[in-house]
């Protein structure tokens, strides 16, 4: 079966991003990152998909005076390379719901909380502060719910009495770095899809997301 083609959308570090193209090196990986686009021109993350050799371009926010504007041109920029899969890691922008309805079906992201906990920031914080038992992160379809939408995956861990916030960040992280290439694989095999508002994992309705 030919790679599918996927363009990674950034707005930082892109650590996440790295662990893709780690990830498409591998032989049965089934996908190629066609392009990265951040709405930030000093995204560490493009200077990774350089080094790469993979497109790397920006499409900045703030050159633009609206929400829907800078969708738009997001959208066509996206659209050049008409890719199978849109990979949101990292990328920090409440999207509009036209954006949102172009892309369903083929838009994921990734959340470092055990949603439906914790939406928006300073997830790690507020996981401390209430003394969870457990914290993590979710891989999901992208809706027009912020940081909502159907959930696919999650990997977790239990949190320690000693634990910091920064330290916390980094366990997370290193759990997101296997969750979502390994979640990402299995759509490109077609073994997760979307309809309407439920995953399908196989043939089967998942009730709970994925746990890895
Ligand atoms: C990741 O931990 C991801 O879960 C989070 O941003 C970080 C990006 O790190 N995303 C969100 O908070 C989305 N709401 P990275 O740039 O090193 O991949």
């Amino acid at each position: 079966m030919p790679n599918k083609s996927i363009v990674i959308l950034i707005s930082g570090n892109g650590s996440n991003l790295q662990a893709f193209i780690e990830a498409q090196k591998t032989a049965d990986f089934g996908g190629e990152i066609i392009a990265v686009i951040s709405n930030k021109a000093d995204a560490f993350g493009l200077s990774r998909a350089e080094s790469a050799g993979i497109p790397a371009l920006s499409v900045q926010h703030t050159d633009y005076p609206s929400r829907e504007s800078f969708d738009q041109a997001l959208a066509d920029e996206i659209n050049r390379f008409n890719p199978d899969l849109i990979i949101l890691a990292g990328f920090m922008r409440i999207l509009t719901a036209g954006f949102v309805a172009e892309f369903r079906g083929r838009l994921l992201n990734i959340h470092p909380s055990l949603l439906p906990k914790y939406p928006g920031l300073h997830t790690h914080k507020r996981a401390l502060e209430n003394n969870d038992e457990y914290h993590g992160t979710t891989v999901h379809f992208v809706t027009e719910e912020l940081d909502g939408g159907p959930l696919i995956a999650q990997a977790k861990t239990r949190l320690s009495i000693d634990d910091t916030e920064d330290q916390l960040l980094a366990k997370i992280q290193t759990l997101e770095h296997q969750l979502y290439p390994s979640t990402v694989k299995m759509l490109l095999k077609s073994q997760i899809k979307l309809k309407q508002d439920d995953v399908y994992f196989e043939n089967d309705k998942l009730e709970q997301p994925l746990l890895f």
